[in-house]
C-alpha cells in the first residue's frame, strides 16, 4: 500500500488501484470522465516523475509539470499530489438544438471569444464534476465563436438524456480545450485519405472532410459510414451531394441490419479494406466504435499504411 498525500491530508492507495479510484473511494471530489487515459478530465500533478505510462498524449510543457492522468497510475511509492491548475474550462451558450436522427442530436455552442481547434478535435462537456464526457466536434475551425457537436443518445445515459431532454437555448456549459490528434493536417494535402466512422463516429470525420475540400485538398478522400439501418446515416443527403460536387470526394453509406437497394449491406470497414488493399502513402481516419477502431488499425497496418498515417479516436464509454 502507498500514502497519498493531496492538500495537507493523507490517502491509503492499496496496490494495483488507481490514484483516482483510490481517492474517490475516499470520498475526495476529483472530477474524471472516461477512466480508460483518453479524455484528460483527471489530471493532476504529483512530486515526482510520473511514470511513462500515465502521461499518454500529454503536451511536453504538462509533461515537464509532472503531470500525469490519475485513472492511469497505480503508484507503488508515497506520492505528494496537486490539482493543476491550467486544467480550464470555457463557458459556451447553446445557440441551436435539432435532431439528425431519431437518436442523434445535433448541438452548437457558442463562445465569447473564437475558439480555436483543429478538425477532428475533441474537447469534454460538463454537465457536473461527476459527468464528464468527451465529444468530438464535427465543425470547422474557421476562427468562429461556435462548435458543433452530434450526440448519441444512450438509454439512462447521464449526458446524453440530459442534452435532450433537459439542456435548452441559452443554457451555459463549460468546455474544456481541445484534445486528440486525430486532425487533418494541411501539410500533404495531395495524399489520398481513408475515412471509416461508425454512429456518431461520423462527427470528426465530418470536420475532416470538409476542412481537406476547403483547403483544396487533391489527393483521394473516402469515407464510409456504417450504422445498423438507413436512419443511423444521418449525413447522407449532404455526404452525397458533396461527392456530386468535389470530384475527389466518394462516399459509401454502409447498414448492418437492414436490407437496402441504395446502401452497401455490411461493416463499413470490411468495405473499407475490400475496396483498398493497397493503403502505401494513404492516411487512414478511424473514429467511433472501439472495437471497429482496434480491428481497423490492425487492418490499415496490414493492408499498407504507415502506423504514423492511421489517426483514430475510439468513442469509449465510460466505466
Ligand atoms: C475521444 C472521444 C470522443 C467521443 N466523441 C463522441 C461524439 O462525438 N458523439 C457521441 O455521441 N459520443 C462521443 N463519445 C462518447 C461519449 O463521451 C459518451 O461516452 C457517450 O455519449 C455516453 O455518455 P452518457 O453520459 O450519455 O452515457 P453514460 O451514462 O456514460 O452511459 C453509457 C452507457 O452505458 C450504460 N451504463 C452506464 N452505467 C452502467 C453500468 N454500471 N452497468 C451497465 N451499463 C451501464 C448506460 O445505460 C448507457 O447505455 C466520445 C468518446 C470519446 C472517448
Ligand atoms: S483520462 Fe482519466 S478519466 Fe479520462
Amino acid at each position: 500500500m502507498s500514502i497519498l498525500k493531496y492538500r495537507e491530508r493523507e490517502y491509503s492507495c492499496h496496490s494495483g488501484e488507481t490514484i483516482l479510484d483510490a481517492m474517490l473511494r475516499q470520498k475526495v471530489d476529483l472530477s474524471y470522465g472516461c477512466k480508460q487515459g483518453i479524455c484528460q478530465a483527471c489530471m493532476l500533478r504529483s512530486n515526482i516523475t510520473p511514470p511513462d505510462y500515465t502521461q499518454n498524449n500529454l503536451t511536453t510543457d504538462q509533461r515537464s509539470k509532472n503531470c500525469f492522468l490519475a485513472c492511469q497510475w497505480q503508484p507503488e511509492e508515497d506520492v505528494c499530489i496537486d490539482p493543476v491548475e491550467s486544467q480550464s474550462f470555457v463557458n459556451a451558450r447553446v445557440i441551436c438544438k435539432s435532431l439528425l436522427s431519431q437518436d442523434v442530436l445535433r448541438l452548437t455552442l457558442e463562445f465569447q471569444e473564437p475558439f480555436e481547434f483543429h478538425a477532428g478535435q475533441f474537447v469534454n462537456l460538463k454537465k457536473s464534476e461527476q459527468v464528464i464526457r468527451s465529444y468530438s466536434i464535427a465543425s470547422t475551425p474557421n476562427h468562429s465563436n461556435t462548435v458543433e457537436f452530434h450526440i448519441q443518445l444512450f438509454n439512462n445515459g447521464q449526458f446524453s438524456q440530459w442534452a435532450f431532454n433537459e439542456l435548452v437555448l441559452g443554457d451555459v456549459l463549460p468546455v474544456s480545450e481541445p484534445k486528440g490528434n486525430c486532425v487533418y493536417s494541411i501539410k500533404g494535402t495531395d495524399k489520398n485519405l481513408l475515412l471509416i466512422g461508425t454512429g456518431t463516429g461520423l462527427a470528426p470525420l465530418f470536420g475532416i472532410v470538409i476542412d481537406a475540400l476547403e483547403h483544396g485538398h487533391s489527393g483521394h478522400i473516402h469515407l464510409f459510414h456504417g450504422s445498423y439501418n438507413s436512419d443511423g446515416l444521418y449525413l447522407n443527403a449532404q455526404l452525397t451531394e458533396l461527392s456530386e460536387k468535389y470530384g475527389n470526394f466518394s462516399y459509401t453509406g454502409c447498414v448492418t441490419r437492414e436490407k437496402s437497394d441504395v446502401f452497401f449491406r455490411g461493416r463499413a470497414n470490411d468495405k473499407a479494406f475490400l475496396q483498398y488493399p493497397d493503403l502505401k502513402g494513404w492516411r487512414t481516419y478511424l473514429c467511433g466504435n472501439p472495437e471497429m477502431v482496434k480491428v481497423s488499425q490492425k487492418q490499415a497496418f496490414l493492408n499498407g499504411a504507415l502506423c504514423s498515417d492511421i489517426f483514430s479516436d475510439a468513442f469509449v464509454l465510460n466505466q
